[in-house]
């Protein structure tokens, strides 16, 4: 099932609403070995997280156009690019860390995180980005917005907890480092 308002704008305009290395910065992505992605979009952050891990990146996307376009961005690069209903299939590997990146409005968040935290190998963690509350060019509509706390609460129901601090990943974005209990 395709998770509401996943829809992506055009790619240079989407692409122009975040600071990719700050972000990935911010979350420490380069101490990890293999990761996977839900869902790959445009490889926007697919084809930088492959390049400073040390493992391998696997991602997935519903939209077999996402998978394509992903696919031909990261050629040469550890990564596996599948379509995958991950939303009704789960991930299907064991890593060091699930990217959760501008998906958590879905329906069903806590069965995702449950989905999430059956993938992560003992000391992974859960990386979740989501557009702030409030005006922002780009994101869902607020009703279906999550705040940091209403993640934190989805996640515990799904046995995982926040490591650190809410982080500020501006322009637009914030961002959680989640752990197994
Ligand atoms: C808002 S976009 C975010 C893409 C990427 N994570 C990013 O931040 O650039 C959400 C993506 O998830 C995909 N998606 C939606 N439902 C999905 C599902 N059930 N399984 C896998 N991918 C899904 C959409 O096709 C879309 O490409």
């Amino acid at each position: 099932m395709k998770i509401r308002d996943s829809g992506m704008p055009d790619e240079p305009y989407w692409e122009s609403l975040f600071d990719v290395p700050l972000i990935l910065s911010r979350l420490g992505i380069d101490k990890f070995r293999d990761i996977a992605e839900l869902g790959c979009g445009y490889g926007t952050f697919s084809v930088p997280v492959a390049r400073a891990i040390s493992g391998t990146l696997y991602t997935f996307d519903v939209e077999p156009e996402m998978v394509s376009r992903t696919k031909s961005r990261t050629a040469g690069l550890p990564v596996v690019c599948e379509q995958r209903d991950v939303f009704e299939s789960g991930f299907g590997v064991k890593v060091d860390a699930i990217l959760l990146f501008n998906i958590l409005h879905c329906e069903k968040p806590v069965e995702l995180l449950r989905h999430a935290a059956n993938a992560l190998q003992q000391g992974g963690e859960v990386l979740a980005i989501h557009w702030r509350y409030g005006d922002t060019p780009r994101g869902p509509v607020l009703e279906i917005r999550p705040r940091p706390e209403q993640i934190i609460d989805w996640a515990d129901a799904a046995k995982l907890q926040a490591i650190g601090d809410v982080l500020e990943l501006p322009p637009w974005h914030f961002g959680l480092r989640l752990s197994l209990l």
